[in-house]
């Protein structure tokens, strides 16, 4: 039995024509840039995130670097991310201009230590990143409260937690503002590249939305410059409907999660996510730790189960970062997951079946 990694087409195909119908309108009317879809699909996505309003942008990348920019953090100012993250997400801080400051997780989870953020606080400091890694929410009680003490802002990378809650709160809604991907594989993802910025402080999110249109407040009014980081009214269309499917989708990849929790279970290598209790996670991604992972992962390819890996290398090793001089041992905690961690098949159709031949699968190459 071939088991992918996801299956996006499954996902499609029961609303397929209507979103044929949504796109070949966009296309009649010629409604490319800036058009009714995008207004609406702003409307409701802030709607389904109880946020005063949201803003489509071109990735989750641009808009948390427009964030930083409108939060007026940049040159000199230092920003606190953690290190087992996709590079975006430190990425956009130093294309603000600002510094990249580091923090591992915490122990027995996959996000960031709120202990390690508050060792890493200097007068320099603006703003924490934390990362809802793998759907799962992060300690966001700690982290306000850090942020309180310190008067930090806090930007949610909600890239791969799209529909998560903490405690009972929408995830992105719950710090200064939110940062979402909708890159095709995520939970509610887009044709292409796209993103939004959402959150409780309507200025800011129209702040950036401005960035990401020329620094236009209307079509010949350019208030600053700004970049061209929008996002197209063909996304939007297409988003517009995946939007109302999100929550069930999220449901059927918890529901996946919890047979492989059950089916896992029994296999002493296998250490399998534990989603915090005090929120709702949605699964981007499921990832157990094992030891020999590498010929673990050779073993279920040659049985056509494919895998993959989030992350191989926490960023401080990546060369990108050689500039920063954290050498092994500086987070041990993230050094250890990356070794360790394997994503294993989830999607929202992935099929009972399918599951169980994984976990059956890996306990074959255990015993
Ligand atoms: C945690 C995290 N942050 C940010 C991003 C960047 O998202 P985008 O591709 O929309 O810029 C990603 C995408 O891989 C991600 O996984």
């Amino acid at each position: 039995m071939k088991v992918p990694f996801v299956d996006m087409k499954k996902m499609h195909d029961p609303i397929r024509a209507e979103i044929d119908a949504a796109i070949a309108s966009v296309i009649d009317r010629n409604a490319y840039i800036k058009q009714k879809e995008l207004k609406l699909f702003e409307e409701e996505l802030a709607a389904s995130l109880g946020a005063r309003r949201a803003a489509g942008v071109s990735s989750c990348t641009a808009g948390t670097q427009l964030i930083l920019e409108a939060l007026g953090i940049g040159r000199g100012d230092e920003v606190i991310t953690v290190v087992n993250t996709a590079i975006p997400t430190s990425e956009s801080i130093t294309a603000a201009g600002a510094d990249v400051v580091f923090v591992d997780i915490r122990k027995g989870t996959f996000n960031i230590d709120p202990d390690g953020i508050r060792k890493a606080v200097t007068p320099k400091t603006k703003a924490i990143i934390p990362v809802h890694l793998y759907g799962f929410p992060a300690p966001m009680d700690e982290i306000m409260a850090i942020a309180k003490e310190h008067n930090l802002y806090v930007i949610e990378d909600v890239a791969q937690a799209q529909g998560g809650t903490y405690r009972g709160q929408r995830l992105g809604t719950i710090g200064t503002i939110g940062s979402f991907s909708f890159f095709p594989s995520k939970n509610l993802g887009c044709f292409g590249d796209g993103g939004a910025v959402a959150g409780m402080d309507a200025d800011l999110v129209d702040q950036v939305a401005m960035l990401s249109d020329h620094g236009r407040k209307d079509k010949y009014s350019h208030q600053v410059e700004g970049y061209n980081h929008r996002l197209d009214n063909l996304q939007a269309a297409v988003l517009r409907i995946k939007l109302r499917h999100l929550d069930e989708w999220n449901a059927r990849r918890r529901a996946a999660a919890a047979l492989y929790d059950e089916a896992l279970a029994g296999i002493a290598q296998v250490v399998t996510p534990k989603a915090p209790p005090d929120g709702d996670s949605v699964y981007h991604l499921y990832v157990v730790r094992v030891p020999d992972r590498d010929r673990l992962a050779d073993f279920l390819k040659e049985r056509e189960i494919a895998t993959g890996l989030h992350y191989p290398m926490p960023l401080h090793f990546q060369p990108a970062y050689a500039r920063l001089g954290l050498g092994p041992g500086t987070f041990p905690e993230a050094e250890a997951a990356t070794r360790e961690v394997l994503s294993l098949p989830m999607f929202p159709d992935i099929t009972p079946e399918q599951v169980h031949h994984v976990c059956e699968s890996i306990r074959e190459y255990y015993h």
